[in-house]
């Protein structure tokens, strides 16, 4: 089976977040089960850099009257589509960002045309291979299945996966006659939205199937409380939602070969682990206690519930804790970081910015990692926290509620647990959590059996790509 991905990040070539990990970790999980999948991105510069060589293929001179050519590239494994169109994603910047961090102004066209360009494909512009179905993830490619709706290939099924609902990819009216849709599009049916336009909304509308990223978001996302606006769209759609949580890649999150870490090792060699500890204090300018390293990996945002972990900051210094946090976003959050490491000196420490392999040695050197976010669709830093014996300290919501099993009594007598759950997010019952988690690492068996457990489980793509592909093939076979 051939699938086409569509994606507007894709790991190793160039990433925001945890869509661009999983865009770049399904080719392979779905190879064992004979599927094919080539990935359409935007030849943004740090693609164009990266990939090498490059085969133009045929397809289109232009896309909304711009130059675009469609390139085939080989990357780490990947079998790239690259969308090279320079006057859309040949600038500084992000993908969506511009250097001063406010949105490209023309974001609507500049996803139109990738979504308009994975259309094509499936109509069959490129001589040599067509895809049996498309797969497209979150706003910027979800306007696909509308054009392929009404652009000749309506007979192809399309996968949309909902990475995160908050971004509907939503625009003024005026944008509408750009997006050189019929009329009719810009309706309840199709791509209009109280007025606006929404490409999710769209996608969601025409999509043979829609999935998110772990089973408790496909519920909560039917509620009010986490559609945010598309609660009653997915309502008209509940027999083709599925939640299918994510996998990690286990090649490049191993802590038994990993090269940015500074100690290498296994479940059955723990004791090389702390001198991954001692390098990520000096990294953060730490001083050895007697307590948990707590770290944190994150978008500083809302969504990630930093301001509720900033106001704990106090109580975990006060019980001999220490914390490392490594994230970009919010300047406020950033702002607030930075000020708890000047009033805690050698007790926190924060790196802004993003830094790929300081990732690694976080979850190689910290005792927890915390993930108090308000929702998560899935959630990758808990997976890799529990892969790297990096104990999961998370909000229960979404894929975290779904992947992570609470260190209570029971659970620790049964040797089940694998991490800590807190609700509501507040500061109250996150602090209620961090006393859980002091008292239990002051009992070192069994922390090192919570370790243990969680670097035991499957965090692998095997189950999920197993029903991606048996999503896969009822959509074909009911064609
Ligand atoms: P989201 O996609 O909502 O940001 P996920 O947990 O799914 O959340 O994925 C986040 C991904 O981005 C993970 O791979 C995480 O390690 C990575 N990440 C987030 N912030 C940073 C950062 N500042 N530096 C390096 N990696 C980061
Ligand atoms: C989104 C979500 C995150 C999820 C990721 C990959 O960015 O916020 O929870 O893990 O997509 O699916």
């Amino acid at each position: 089976m051939n699938v086409l991905s569509v994606a507007s990040e894709v790991f190793p070539l160039i990433k925001t977040g945890g869509l661009a990990d999983v865009a770049g970790a399904l080719p392979a999980a779905l190879k064992p089960h004979g599927i094919r999948m080539r990935t359409l991105l935007p030849g943004y510069p740090a693609v164009m850099a990266k990939i090498g060589e490059t085969t133009r293929l045929g397809g289109f001179d232009t896309l909304f009257g711009y130059p675009a050519a469609l390139l085939a590239a080989e990357h780490e494994g990947l079998d790239l589509l690259v969308l090279d169109a320079p006057a859309l994603f040949d600038r500084p910047g992000g993908p969506y960002l511009d250097p001063q961090g406010l949105d490209h102004p023309d974001n609507f066209r500049r996803f139109a045309a990738l979504s308009l360009a994975a259309a094509e494909i499936a109509r069959g512009v490129l001589p040599e291979w067509t895809p049996d179905l498309v797969h497209c993830h979150d706003w910027q490619s979800a306007l696909a299945p509308v054009y392929m709706q009404h652009g000749g290939a309506a007979h192809v099924p399309t996968v949309l996966t909902i990475h995160n609902i908050a971004f509907r990819g939503q625009f003024p009216a005026s944008t509408f006659p750009e997006l050189a849709l019929p009329w009719g599009a810009f309706s309840v049916q199709g791509v209009e939205y109280y007025g606006d336009v929404s490409f999710l909304k769209g996608g969601l509308m025409a999509a043979t199937a829609i999935t998110t990223v772990s089973p408790s978001y496909a519920q909560e996302i039917l509620t009010p409380e986490f559609g945010m606006g598309l609660q009653g769209v997915l309502a008209n759609r509940i027999a083709d939602l599925h939640g299918i949580v994510n996998g990690i890649d286990t090649d490049v999150w191993n802590p038994a070969a990993d090269p940015h870490i500074v100690s290498p090792y296994a479940a059955a060699t723990l004791k090389k682990r702390p001198a991954n500890r001692d390098a990520l204090r000096e990294r953060f300018g730490l001083v050895a206690t007697d307590g948990p390293l707590f770290c944190v990996v994150s978008r500083l945002t809302d969504q990630k519930g930093m301001d509720v972990l900033a106001g704990v900051i106090d109580m975990i210094v006060d019980n001999g804790g220490t914390l490392a946090v490594l994230g970009s976003g919010d300047p406020a959050l950033e702002a607030a970081f930075r000020t708890a490491a000047a009033v805690h000196p050698g007790r926190v420490g924060i790196v802004v910015g993003y830094d790929e392999p300081l990732s690694h040695l976080m979850q190689a050197g910290a005792d927890a990692i915390l993930v108090p976010s308000r929702f998560e669709p899935c959630g990758l830093t808990q997976l890799y926290g529990l892969r790297y014996g990096c104990v999961p300290v998370v909000a229960r919501t979404g894929g975290l509620a779904d992947t992570i099993i609470d260190a209570n009594e029971a659970a620790v007598a049964a040797n089940v647990a694998t991490g800590f759950l807190f609700s509501p997010v507040s500061e109250e019952s996150l602090r209620l959590a961090l006393r859980r988690v002091f008292s239990l690492w002051r009992q070192p068996k069994i922390w090192a059996r919570l370790q243990a457990r969680g670097m035991k489980s499957d965090v692998s793509w095997d189950m999920s790509a197993t029903r991606y592909a048996a999503l896969y093939a009822g959509l074909l076979a009911k064609g």
